[in-house]
């Protein structure tokens, strides 16, 4: 700890990232996620990966610094009249010193200033201390839960119904109708767009299945089947067909992220044997 003390949360400069010096925010990010909730390790790789995925600007985080070394982090990414807070965290040597407070408000006046009129993030469920912030700032939860799961690649002998590969902007229409009720990484096609060169996308009528490359993790699964077409076994043959592909690509774990707790969605989990592995809550404010 060099210059900064109790009381200084209020004077503290807090300045957007240089994209240069990503690798600041990389150590940085390392120190923070170390006593997470998930372990997270991060890299440049890493970094840049996820940005792209969630269609946000390295410009665009605000960082408080104690001389050299990055404190905090705030990651704000602007969409329209909705700010999504794609990151935010304090390293530990620094915490309960109002910093985590005066970067979320930095990065609420932010994206105010480019037009932003609501600010959408997610916690998980249990991230006390993050919870506290967030309320105190006039954050409510909504209701809206999210999942992530964890199962297995397996190979299925038929799907009943066969997907056929096609172009990622020929199922764009179809994920922006069924994704729309869905957590805002998946609802944005902005953001899903930055992943297109990594896709492999499948349709049948009235569903599609969108496999992401991510180089440090494997593949992401997309499954999305219109509400109309619900209940008549389409989102089972997807899975199937989801889950066989990536057994055929060599993925020996597959894990879902954020999405919906709804009891359709859990029953899908319990068919094909996955197991919750954490609880996030959307939580929003105007802005
Ligand atoms: C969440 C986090 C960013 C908070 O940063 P911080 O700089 O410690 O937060 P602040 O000092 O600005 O706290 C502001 C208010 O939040 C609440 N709060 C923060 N930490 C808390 C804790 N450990 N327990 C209870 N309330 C807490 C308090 O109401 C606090 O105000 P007070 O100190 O006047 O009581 C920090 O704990 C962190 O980096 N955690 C790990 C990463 C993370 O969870 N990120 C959020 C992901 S959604």
């Amino acid at each position: 700890m060099k210059g900064f003390d109790m009381g200084d949360a209020e004077k503290l400069k807090i300045t957007n990232l240089d994209p240069g010096e990503l690798e600041r925010l990389v150590d940085a990010q390392n120190e923070i996620f170390a006593d997470y909730i998930i372990p997270v390790t991060s890299s440049p790789q890493f970094l840049r990966e996820f940005m792209r995925s969630i269609g946000g600007k390295a410009e665009n985080v605000l960082i408080a610094a104690d001389g050299e070394d990055i404190i905090g982090y705030v990651n704000p990414v602007i969409d329209d009249k909705e700010v999504w807070i794609g990151g935010l965290g304090v390293v530990p040597a620094f915490r309960r010193r109002g910093v985590g407070r005066r970067l979320m408000i930095a990065a609420e006046d932010f994206a105010r200033d480019r037009g932003a009129e609501e600010s959408i993030l997610e916690v998980i469920e249990g991230n006390l201390p993050a919870l506290a912030l967030y309320e105190r700032l006039g954050y409510s939860a909504k209701g809206r839960k999210y999942l992530s799961a964890e199962g297995r690649a397996v190979q299925f002998a038929g799907f009943g119904l066969m997907p056929s590969r096609v172009r990622f902007d020929d199922v764009l229409d179809l994920h922006r109708t069924v994704y729309c009720d869905a957590c805002w990484q998946r609802r944005k096609v902005s953001a899903l767009t930055e992943s297109e060169r990594t896709c492999e996308t499948y349709s049948v009528d009235g569903g599609f299945v969108m496999l992401r490359r991510v180089g440090t993790t494997g593949h992401i699964p997309f499954i999305g089947v219109l509400p109309e077409k619900r209940g008549l076994g389409i989102g089972t043959s997807l899975t199937k067909f989801a889950l066989s592909r990536l057994w055929e690509l060599g993925a020996f774990k597959v894990a879902i992220y954020n999405v919906n707790d709804d009891r359709p969605t859990r029953r899908m989990l319990d068919k094909f044997d996955f197991a919750v592995t954490l609880k996030q809550i959307e939580m929003r404010k105007a802005i």
